[in-house]
């Protein structure tokens, strides 16, 4: 291994795709050796620190030792399943059930985002009998065969498959009327249906992210998605709430994003920063969609649920409280969306700041039409000085913040400082 970083990382990458593969991408053209994580603090092979503005897995911050000693003291203990009695995700089922409510009353646990996905598609064929789905045009459900599927993100050599329609996501102008927007997607959806139905699908559900993280960050305003969760239920689907990137105190105002905008979905699916870390996902239902779903066929999936992510999961909801990290979100999220707004209003190059806690989107605008490169550059500026985020949208041209929780003030102003130089050193 060569000691200069450059050639390092070159052998490194050469050797990554020779053993993994050429599926697994990574971010930057120069990619980054990070070998330790502390809060928001990421840092890479030299040793040099980096604030982190884009994970939201490590949701309570990286290494957080609450969650490291209850790892720890778990897996010393015993690491098993199911299939025996365990207090320990009884406690967690119930507080996750009555942080939802919504008429949510049963959970199941998986170990992916998309393992959620899966299943909570299967509930919903078997309750509706039908198997089409409607999701939007740029959505992201997962990597399974079902859930890359209805995932049109992954490009078309993927999908959406053949009972799989999509409807234009509601737009992010933050201005936009909310029962107007929400009176479009609800006709969309309703032809959709009616595609799906002339072609002996039928409809089983509609499921989208409640931020609309991979359809370009889309939170305001909160309540457009009622009129559309009406339209699924009375053509007789169910409607999923994809929580795996809104989840947990993420926008701010509640522990889930499909609170902010009032409706009752029938399905729930999170994960990513469910267990910091760990691999613990799960799909919460309507008690009598899992009666019947489980009354009919049984259910075990190994490692879902295991005592050790059952720890992890419940060290992460009591720091959530203890830490207050829900009115950080919302605190620090404020800040930081009116320093966007203020930079949008000094630099051409960005427009529609948007968010929701912490969950926020800019757009990047290029003079000469190329929006990709231009957010490409900055994020790459970005990380000259030490600031990591990412681009996102169905045209990667939507600067994705979405830090750990315990995101301070401070960090806020890093942050904005840094792309403040960024964008005047792009400026044309
Ligand atoms: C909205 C959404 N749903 C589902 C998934 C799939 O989760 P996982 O990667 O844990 O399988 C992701 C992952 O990025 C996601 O963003």
């Amino acid at each position: 291994v060569s000691a200069d970083p450059a050639i390092r990382a070159a052998e490194m990458l050469a050797r990554r795709r020779r053993l993994l593969g050429p599926a697994y991408r990574h971010f930057y053209a120069e990619p980054l050796e990070i070998v330790r994580g502390e809060g928001v603090h990421l840092y890479d092979a030299d040793g040099t620190e980096y604030l982190d503005a884009y994970n939201n897995v490590p949701c309570v911050g990286h290494a957080h030792p609450r969650v490291v000693a209850a790892i720890a003291a778990q897996a010393g203990r015993l690491n098993t399943h199911t299939r025996y009695l365990a207090e320990p995700i009884l406690d967690y089922a119930e507080r996750l059930l009555d942080s939802l409510g919504a008429g949510l009353g049963h959970v199941m646990f998986t170990c992916s985002g998309s393992e959620a996905t899966d299943l909570a598609l299967r509930i919903a064929r078997f309750h509706t009998g039908a198997t089409g789905v409607v999701v939007t045009s740029n959505a992201y459900h997962g990597v399974t065969t079902a859930a890359a599927a209805v995932s049109p993100s992954l490009g078309a050599a993927v999908a959406p498959g053949p009972e799989v329609r999509t409807i234009v996501p509601p737009s992010p102008g933050a201005t936009a009327d909310p029962e107007r927007e929400g009176a479009r997607m609800a006709a969309e959806l309703e032809a959709a249906v009616g595609e799906l139905e002339a072609e002996g699908h039928g409809f089983a559900a509609f499921i989208a992210d409640s931020i609309f993280s991979s359809d370009g960050i889309v939170p305001d305003p909160a309540g457009f998605l009622r009129p559309l969760s009406a339209a699924v239920a009375d053509s007789g689907g169910l409607f999923i709430a994809d929580e795996v990137q809104a989840g947990f105190a993420r926008t701010g105002e509640s522990m889930w994003g499909f609170h902010r905008h009032g409706i009752q979905p029938d399905l729930v699916t999170m994960g990513k920063p469910m267990g910091n870390g760990m691999p613990i996902a799960a799909v919460a239902a309507r008690a009598e969609l899992l009666d019947e779903f489980g009354a009919a066929t049984r259910y075990f999936n190994t490692f879902g649920g295991n005592s050790v992510c059952i720890a992890a999961a419940a060290a992460v909801i009591d720091v959530i409280e203890d830490e207050g990290l829900l009115a950080n979100a919302d605190a620090v999220g404020r800040l930081l969306l009116d320093s966007l707004v203020e930079l949008e209003q000094r630099h051409e190059i960005v427009r529609r700041a948007r968010g929701a806690g912490l969950f926020l989107g800019i757009d990047v605008v290029a003079p000469d039409g190329d929006s990709a490169a231009l957010a490409d550059q900055v994020v790459d500026g970005l990380r000259e000085r030490r600031v990591l985020l990412a681009a996102t949208g169905p045209a990667k041209d939507v600067l994705k913040i979405r830090p750990p929780l315990v995101f301070s003030g401070a960090d806020s102003e890093r942050l904005v400082e840094a792309l403040d130089e960024v964008l005047a050193s792009l400026a044309t």
